[in-house]
């Protein structure tokens, strides 16, 4: 078979990775990938969102089947172009991919159909939004409607900071067009877990859970980034709240999209914070989470292809889906000055023995070189029967990665360690 995997990033490297695991696999190409995935895919340099040519090219090669991974081609409707000419696709069509692309889209569903959420207000006029902070609870939250690269969302933990948020939303664009419409929500604590799940429409399937690293520093300090690592499973994520989970939150959001209209097939990521009231959803993404793919994949044991394939087929409720009961652990490392500016162009060395889970995500070929090029370089992931020695493996793993001015947490998974030990 001849697959395409749309995007460049660490979650479309270890899709690779995972969907070679099929001896039917005969070759993958990466539209666009990137150098450090040159020995897993073969390159193509078009772009995720030119869906035309992505489209052109899936005729050309005669593309069996097709992963369409980040959220800009689907929401641009990636999917529906290609299923259009007949290529079958693991993703969602535009019109459910809206799950991630309108958080007021988002946020009304949820009310609609009575799933737990973070009480919001939408607001499409500046003055209003500003006089509704007036006497809003602080700390509150503002998000921008569209997809801003992972930035639209500012915590504001006093009232100016509020105002000036929505300002720059609103007044000044900062994201843009998203920031027409902007959400105010409540602002919710407790521990955050991420699950993605399989779904065909009608079946949902968890994976096993995750937790992310959002911030660029120790401690959870610094600026809000893509994510600094992960492990999995989550720890905070015991069997009962999955268990809730499943019958206040996952269900009812598959039955809710069917019922708009909109059935979701692909990869539906639930964004979820563990409240003193119960699971609520923090965000849907309409896609694989990166970096959480990157400790998730590793640990799923039956066929990748062929699940994602049930999925696009709607066989999910007869297909198995196996996860390992091991953990893994992923240390992003990345440019220093990363989320800000940094500087790319330094050579990057892998050595082959640990090469096997680790997940480039900004790197060029310059000959037989191997050059950093992006903000994340890669993720260093490794499984372990505990999650501590997952932990120091992926550790050890990174130390043995070299490049210029290569940077990352020293912390990633200190805070599940504390899991249950708390009190
Ligand atoms: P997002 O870009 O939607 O993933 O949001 C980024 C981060 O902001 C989340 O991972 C949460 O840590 C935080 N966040 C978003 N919404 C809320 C909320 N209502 N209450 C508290 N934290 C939030
Ligand atoms: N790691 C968070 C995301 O993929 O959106």
């Amino acid at each position: 078979m001849k697959l395409l995997v749309v995007g460049g990033g660490g979650r479309e490297h270890a899709i690779i990775k995972k969907l070679k695991e099929n001896p039917a696999v005969e070759e993958i190409f990466a539209l666009p990938g990137n150098g450090g995935m040159a020995g897993d895919a073969t390159l193509v340099p078009i772009g995720a969102k030119e869906i035309d040519k992505i489209v052109a090219f899936a005729k050309e090669q005669q593309i069996d089947y097709a992963v369409v991974a980040p959220d800009d081609p689907l929401v641009l409707g990636c999917v529906d172009a290609l299923n259009e000419i007949g290529v079958p696709c693991f993703g969602p069509r535009a019109n459910a991919a809206i799950i991630e692309g309108s958080k007021v889209f988002s946020k009304d569903l949820m009310k609609k159909y009575g799933i737990p959420t973070a009480a919001y207000e939408v607001f499409t006029d500046c003055k209003a939004a500003l006089a509704y902070l007036e006497t809003a609870p602080i700390p509150t939250v503002i998000k921008a409607d569209g997809l801003a690269l992972g930035k639209g969302v500012i915590i504001a933990d006093t009232r100016e900071a509020a105002y000036d948020a929505v300002r720059s939303m609103m007044e000044d664009q900062v994201f843009g067009a998203s920031g027409s419409r902007v959400v105010i929500e409540e602002f919710l604590t407790g521990p955050e877990v991420s699950v993605l799940s399989f779904t065909d429409g009608e079946t949902v399937v968890p994976m096993i859970s995750s937790m992310d690293h959002k911030r660029a520093l120790d401690g959870d300090q610094g600026l809000n980034t893509g994510g600094m690592g992960t492990v999995a499973p989550n720890p905070y994520y015991t069997p009962e709240i999955a268990a809730e989970c499943m019958k206040t939150i996952f269900l009812p959001t598959i039955r809710a999209m069917k019922e708009e209209g909109r059935p979701f097939k692909g990869c539906l990521y639930f964004g979820l914070m563990l409240t003193p009231n119960g699971p609520k959803v923090i965000e849907y993404n309409c896609r694989f989470g990166d970096p959480e793919t990157q400790v998730v994949l590793p640990l799923l044991e039956s066929d990748l292809l062929t699940v994602m394939q049930a999925t696009t087929n709607g066989t999910l409720a007869e297909t198995e889906v196996k996860f390992s009961n091991r953990h893994a652990c992923c240390v992003v490392m990345a440019s220093k000055g990363y989320p800000g500016k940094y500087e790319t162009g330094f050579e990057l060395t892998i050595p082959d023995d640990i090469s096997n889970e680790v997940y480039v995500a900004g790197a060029k070929l310059e000959g037989e070189k191997l050059l950093t090029a992006g903000g994340r370089v890669l993720g260093a992931t490794a499984m372990a029967d505990t999650l501590e020695d997952a932990i120091s493996a992926a550790y050890a793993k990174a130390e043995r990665i070299q490049f210029e001015n290569a940077f990352y947490r020293r912390d990633i998974g200190k805070r599940a360690l504390l899991a249950g030990k708390e009190n």
